[in-house]
């Protein structure tokens, strides 16, 4: 199996896809909650689906989309959802899920770069068309901005020393693979006197880059008002993240967009004119049962937040 879905139960309890309806699939990766939703929609529903990673999108035309003539596959990235969605003439839907991250699949390829635990070129990228890499940005961000990386998007605390060693290394030699950077913030650790903690020292920084490479937080923003936008009214729509700045981006999103005004307290009237668009079905975010996280580890981090379009 490529890529093992996580919280599918829970997506299929609060997306409930009937017959008949339009879905998109944002991330639609290798398929798994694709093929759940394209079940319960049977063959008079529509799912589009996106995924920016054209590996992906090979592997379900070859697999998924000979099933299923009402699955369309679009390479994309969900920051241009309505675009796509317009394109294809899909104006409105009954349900949008957007499952954010990599996938299994791209994490063990070497090859891609994301991981550390084997080597590889310092890629990361998820849209293999796009220029810049991680060793791009390695080679090229000034040392204030690789501070700025490590920090806002790994919050890692050797930020400073770690940005310093790097512009220090890349003076005699380019940092080019994953074992590279890996053992270099592994030497920042020990030359500080630090312990290896439980996840290895380098996981940080790689999430930071892997942030940047991708644009994952602007992406998100954008995504997030388009998907709103192309709800059908009681359409749902629900967010899997895996890290805690992209769960406070969909909170801070879903609790505005489920608020009339926004003007600041000590505005008397209102100014904004902001409506309530949206309710949030998911209080607190929804998480892994114990037995999805006895069958998948991977599942440990991951969050599901849903509202509900009301107009
Ligand atoms: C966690 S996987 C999705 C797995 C999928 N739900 C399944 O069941 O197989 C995340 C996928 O989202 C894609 N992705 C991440 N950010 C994206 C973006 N901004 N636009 C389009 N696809 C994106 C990745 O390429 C990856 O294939």
């Amino acid at each position: 199996m490529k890529h093992k879905s996580v919280l599918l139960q829970e997506v299929l309890a609060h997306l409930s896809p009937k017959e008949g309806e339009v879905f998109i699939d944002a991330t639609i990766g290798f398929g798994g909650h694709a093929e759940a939703i394209l079940r319960a929609i049977g063959p008079k529903g529509t799912l589009l689906g996106l995924d920016q990673d054209q590996e992906a999108v090979d592997w379900l035309k070859a697999n998924l989309a000979p099933k299923y003539p009402n699955l369309i596959i679009e390479k994309a990235n969900f920051s241009q959802i309505s675009e796509i969605a317009d394109r294809n003439g899909l104006n409105l839907a009954s349900g949008i899920l957007a499952d954010i991250g990599v996938s299994s699949y791209q994490l063990d390829q070497p090859e891609r770069g994301f991981s550390f635990r084997e080597n590889g070129p310092l890629d990361m990228r998820m849209d293999k068309d796009q220029e810049l890499t991680a060793e791009k940005v390695l080679a090229e961000c000034s040392e204030r901005d690789l501070v700025q990386i490590f920090q806002n998007y790994g919050e890692e605390r050797l930020s400073k020393t770690v940005a310093k060693d790097i512009v220090a290394r890349r003076k005699q030699n380019p940092l080019r693979t994953t074992k590279d950077l890996a053992d270099l913030v592994e030497l920042a650790y020990q030359r500080k006197g630090l312990k290896k903690g439980k996840i290895h020292p380098a996981t940080r920084v790689f999430q930071a880059l892997r942030i940047e490479v991708n644009d994952e937080l602007g992406s998100l923003e954008k995504f997030l008002p388009q998907a709103i936008d192309l709800l059908a009214t009681d359409g749902r729509l629900g967010v899997i993240m895996f890290h805690s700045l992209e769960d406070r981006i969909v909170k801070q999103y879903f609790q505005k967009e489920a608020r009339g005004c926004i003007c600041p307290p000590e505005i008397p009237k209102c100014q904004c004119g902001h409506e309530k668009r949206v309710k949030i079905l998911t209080k607190k975010p929804i998480t892994a049962s114990k037995e999805e996280l006895n069958e998948n580890p991977r599942s440990r981090s991951a969050k599901l937040r849903v509202i509900q379009k009301i107009k």
